[in-house]
């Protein structure tokens, strides 16, 4: 099978929100801890498809089904907010009482007060640096993995940075997914800041997961 990176078009959107929901974890899916497809797209993926399309680019086969994206945005002070988009599932949507997804919303509830009030960490929130102003989010399916497709889809989003003037860009990873850390860095990504544990999504055996920032810098074309 061969594959090839182009722009986002409107009718991607549905095959990237299932992607975003089949990779979720580590780059499997999260149907055993929410279950529930488009709330989860709602929070990771709608800002991108709905409010930035032209940051955003994906892995085609032959027949242009998509295999993959990367999400970009440009300047995050004036875009995505995943933690807006969560509670407005949480609570608008009425999350906390919806079986499918109301477990992980509140152990993330008692995760992050525990880790605020008893751990004494502080408290997880949004990166906001003005070296690094842009970020992203990478996916593929597995068929798509290992062939290049991860690398020409930065590069993609590289230039894109460079010729918009972008000073640099971050990504939030968890510190568990080494693979894609190691993946990171050969694309010239290294980790910033300290590592905090993630308050609501555990290992399948229960044990907590920890994010981690990695910035690269943007030169400008
Ligand atoms: C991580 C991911 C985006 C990498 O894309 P990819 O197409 O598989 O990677 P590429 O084939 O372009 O590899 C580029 C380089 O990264 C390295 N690399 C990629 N995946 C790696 C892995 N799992 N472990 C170690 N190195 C890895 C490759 O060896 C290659 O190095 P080289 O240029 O020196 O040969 C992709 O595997 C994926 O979507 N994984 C699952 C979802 C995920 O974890 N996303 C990140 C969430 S933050």
């Amino acid at each position: 099978m061969d594959f090839r990176v182009r722009s986002y078009r409107d009718e991607d959107r549905l095959q990237v929100r299932r992607i975003c929901f089949d990779t979720g974890y580590m780059g499997e899916s999260v149907s055993w801890y929410w279950k529930d497809l488009n709330s989860f797209a709602d929070i990771f993926v709608s800002y991108y498809t709905d409010h930035e399309p032209e940051s955003l680019f994906v892995v085609v086969d032959d027949d242009d089904l998509v295999y993959g994206y990367l999400t970009g945005c440009v300047t995050t002070t004036k875009g995505s907010d995943p933690l807006r988009a969560g509670l407005r599932v949480a609570l608008g949507g009425l999350g906390i009482i919806r079986p499918s997804i109301a477990t992980t919303i509140w152990r993330s509830i008692s995760d992050g007060l525990g880790d605020v009030l008893i751990r004494r960490v502080p408290a997880i929130r949004p990166f906001e640096d003005p070296r690094w102003p842009s970020h992203l989010h990478i996916d593929l399916l597995e068929p798509a993995r290992g062939k290049g497709m991860g690398k020409k889809l930065m590069e993609t989003w590289f230039e894109r940075l460079s010729q918009l003037g972008s000073s640099g860009c971050f990504l939030e990873t968890l510190v568990e997914n080494k693979g894609a850390i190691d993946f990171f860095e050969s694309v010239g990504f290294r980790k910033f800041g300290e590592v905090q544990p993630v308050p609501g999504i555990r290992t399948p055996q229960g044990d907590r997961l920890h994010r981690q920032i990695m910035v690269r810098d943007i030169a400008r074309s």
